[in-house]
């Protein structure tokens, strides 16, 4: 069994939520950070009654004290930090001429300074980890240039910079940064436009192989690289999509 405990973010619902479950299974105890705290409650139990350990821990990302905050909880309670897997992100699609100005800084604090800070605040306890890893989740929208996805898909971008450089100056110390980037997955942050099930049929026709990704496809990937068989990768941006970024079927 892995004795790591790992800090999760997003944990009360979609990616987040089968990532800590997944991550539970191995052995890792969970720290379960979100907004909802019904929700992080209701996972923990879930965990608990499959026989794992984890822990509530409500925070909103998007204040710039929470990731400090948030790693001091998890020493004080834990003494420890392993792996962080900064998962929670906002998400709007708006156009160019739509987004405001606290929307889009709501987007960098939550989905880029959160995960930075997450770390720096974590760098400690990481370096004296007998195997960290940070597990960035970035998203298709990093490398695909579409209407209204300006301001989320340089969040993401951003994200997956942070991934390399943050790996290559943290090898020297045994901390391992990689990143997962999905493509269209069946979560709820489809229900930020108006027809969430509408958005995912047309996701679906857009998939090379054909369907939209359930959230345990990507949580089984982001246990592979949280394995610490996996401890010769570092830097790693993983493509889990269906085949998304390659263009729609048959392009
Ligand atoms: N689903 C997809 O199609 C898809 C595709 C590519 C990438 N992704 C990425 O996958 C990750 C997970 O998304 P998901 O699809 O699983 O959607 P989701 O179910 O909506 O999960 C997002 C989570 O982030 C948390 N969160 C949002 N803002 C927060 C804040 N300010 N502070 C703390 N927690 C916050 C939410 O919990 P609370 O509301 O309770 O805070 C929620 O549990 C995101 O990084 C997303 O960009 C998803």
């Amino acid at each position: 069994m892995d004795e790591r405990v790992a800090i999760v973010t997003g944990a009360g619902s979609g990616i987040g939520e089968s990532t800590a479950r997944h991550l539970a299974e191995r052995g890792l105890d969970v720290g379960l950070v979100g907004r909802r705290r019904n929700r992080l409650d209701d996972v923990a139990a879930a965990i608990a009654e499959a026989g794992g350990r984890s822990f509530p821990l409500p925070a909103d990302l998007a204040r710039p004290e929470a990731p400090q905050e948030l790693v001091e909880r998890v020493l004080a309670e834990r003494g420890r930090v392993d792996v962080i897997v900064n998962n929670a992100a906002s998400f709007r699609l708006k156009t160019v001429d739509e987004f405001t100005l606290e929307e889009f800084d709501d987007h960098v604090a939550v989905n880029v300074r959160a995960p930075y800070f997450l770390v720096r605040a974590a760098l400690p306890a990481l370096r004296s980890s007998p195997a960290a890893v940070v597990v960035n989740v970035s998203s298709a929208a990093a490398g695909m240039y579409r209407r209204g996805q300006t301001v989320y898909g340089l969040t993401k971008a951003a994200l997956e910079h942070m991934t390399m450089n943050m790996a290559a100056e943290l090898a020297p110390d045994r901390v391992r940064v990689v990143c997962v980037r999905p493509g269209p997955v069946a979560t709820e942050i489809h229900t930020a436009v108006s027809d969430p099930e509408a958005r995912l049929r047309e996701l679906e026709k857009l998939v090379p192989l054909g369907r939209v990704g359930q959230p345990d496809e990507i949580a089984r990937w982001v246990g592979h690289l949280v394995d610490r068989d996996a401890d010769w990768v570092t830097g790693t941006v993983l493509t889990v999509d269906g085949g998304r970024i390659l263009g729609p079927p048959g392009a």
